[in-house]
Parts: C-alpha cells; sequence; structure tokens
C-alpha cells in the first residue's frame, strides 16, 4: 500500500525511484557539492565535460581513474538504503524502475535489476572513433588503445558531463508517465534533466516523495518529505510502501 495514493491506484502502482550520489554517501563515496562545487579538489567542469577532457584528458583520466580504484578498492560496498531498493524491486507487484544519477555499481552490487544508469558508468569505457562500449577495471590513459578499431588516444569513461544528453532518456519518460509513486533519494535536486523528474510526475498524478539528508532545491515540489541519512530512511520507506 502506498500511503498518500487514491485507494484505486495503492496496489501494483508502477513505481519510478531517481537516485543521486546521497544513497552512496552512507558507504562512503564524496558527493558532489559537498564542498562549494569543488570535488575531490576540483572544479567539476575541469573533470566532467568535453572542454575539460580536451584541454586536459590526462587530467580528466587520473580523475576517474583514482574514483575507479576507490570503488574497486574493496572500501566501498553497498548500504542498506541500496539493498532496500533491490529487495522492493524482487517484492513489488507492480512495474518498477530505478533511475539513477550514480556512475558506481552499488545498485547492481546490491542486487538492483531494472535499472537504468542515466549519467553513465565508471566501470565502463568508450571509444570516442567507433563508439564501442566494453567494461573497464584498470585505469585509462591517452595512449589506451580500442580493442575493436584499434584506434590510440580515444578511450574515454562511459559517463555523461556537463552539456551532453543523459542515456536512456526516452525509457525513463516513459517510466515518469506511467508512475504512481516517485521517489527521490539523495539528489540535490540542482542537475536538469532530472531535478524535473518530479514536476513530471507530478503533471500525471504521482504521489512524489523527497528522502535527503536535507531539503533539496526542489523540496517545494514534493507532496511528502523525509529528511535524514538514505541508510535509515530508504529501508523505512519502502518497507511502508510494501504494507
Ligand atoms: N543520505 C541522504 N542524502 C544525503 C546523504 C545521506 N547520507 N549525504 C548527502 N546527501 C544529500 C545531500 O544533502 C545532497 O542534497 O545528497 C545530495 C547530493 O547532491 P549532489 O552532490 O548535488 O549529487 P547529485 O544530486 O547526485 O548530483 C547530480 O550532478 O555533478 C553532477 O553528474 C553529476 O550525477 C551528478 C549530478
Amino acid at each position: 500500500m502506498i500511503v498518500g495514493l487514491p485507494d484505486h491506484m495503492r496496489q501494483r502502482s508502477a513505481v519510478v525511484v531517481l537516485t543521486g550520489a546521497g544513497i552512496s554517501a552512507d558507504s562512503g563515496l564524496q558527493t558532489f557539492r559537498a564542498n562549494d562545487g569543488l570535488w575531490e579538489n576540483h572544479r567539476i567542469e575541469d573533470v566532467a565535460s568535453p572542454a575539460g577532457f580536451a584541454s586536459d584528458p590526462q587530467l580528466v583520466h587520473r580523475f576517474y581513474n583514482g574514483r575507479r580504484k576507490q570503488l574497486l578498492s574493496g572500501d566501498v560496498r553497498p548500504n542498506p538504503a541500496h539493498y532496500a531498493l533491490a529487495e522492493f524491486e524482487t517484492e513489488w507487484p507492480g512495474d518498477y524502475l530505478l533511475v539513477t544519477q550514480n556512475i558506481d555499481n552499488l545498485h547492481e552490487w546490491a542486487g538492483s535489476r531494472k535499472l537504468v544508469h542515466m549519467h553513465g558508468e565508471l566501470l565502463k569505457k568508450r571509444c570516442v572513433f567507433c563508439g564501442d562500449v566494453t567494461p573497464v577495471d584498470t585505469d585509462l590513459s591517452v595512449r589506451s588503445w580500442c580493442d575493436r578499431c584499434n584506434a590510440k588516444g580515444g578511450l574515454r569513461p562511459h559517463v555523461v558531463w556537463f552539456g551532453e544528453t543523459p542515456m536512456e532518456m526516452d525509457t525513463i519518460d516513459g517510466a515518469l508517465r506511467g508512475c504512481g509513486l516517485f521517489v527521490a533519494i539523495g539528489t540535490s535536486g540542482s542537475v536538469y534533466p532530472a531535478a524535473g523528474f518530479v514536476s513530471v510526475a507530478n503533471s500525471v498524478g504521482a504521489y512524489t516523495v523527497e528522502l535527503n539528508l536535507e531539503p533539496s532545491a526542489q523540496e517545494s515540489a514534493f507532496q511528502e518529505r523525509n529528511y535524514g541519512p538514505a541508510a535509515e530512511l530508504v529501508p523505512e520507506f519502502f518497507a511502508r510502501v510494501k504494507g
């Protein structure tokens, strides 16, 4: 049962969940905007834009190599919020889609399968020449070769940078337009198009919920808001949804 939904929509309602960096904060990964826009001591635009990559590809590679190493170090693992979503997916009888802005793999690691990475994945690389996308668990550099087309210097992280189009937007839009419950978790609501998902969900009559450490930039658009660490709020909230 979803509290707040009209009776006829409570059972088997379609659920869309949006996650951001805050859900991985309890796993030890730093969020983006915690330090005045500085991210691991870099300006976001230097390491997360096509212009930044064009002007200093080695810096961008070093930055993502470091993040990949951290993710694979053994110190980072899913927290109860990731596991609660994976469990909910297996138990919920209605449609379900998890949309994450995160490039880490903690949702899959916890068991989520109905998942789209709208900002790409840290553990994949892409060749800018032939478009080949393949898994990567080692460092990339300007000297790396593409296994498919053999071109040198064209490999980049398979992530979406500022100014680029997010992935899977048709799938996401379709799910939002059919959902009865939309839940945003651990996102500041400052980056579009994800920041606008709550408005789409409201426009189709969905019940909209924010679970975050603090009020986000989209706070007033949500019908229900709960504040605290995701590792606590998410298991509690989805237990309530399941009834
Ligand atoms: N539990 C829940 N929420 C948390 C926690 C926590 N333990 N810790 C932090 N938060 C919240 C913060 O209060 C903040 O509102 O998570 C949010 C994280 O916001 P951002 O750092 O802006 O991350 P996100 O919203 O995912 O950023 C969106 O911006 O830089 C780009 O592409 C990048 O996907 C990213 C996008």
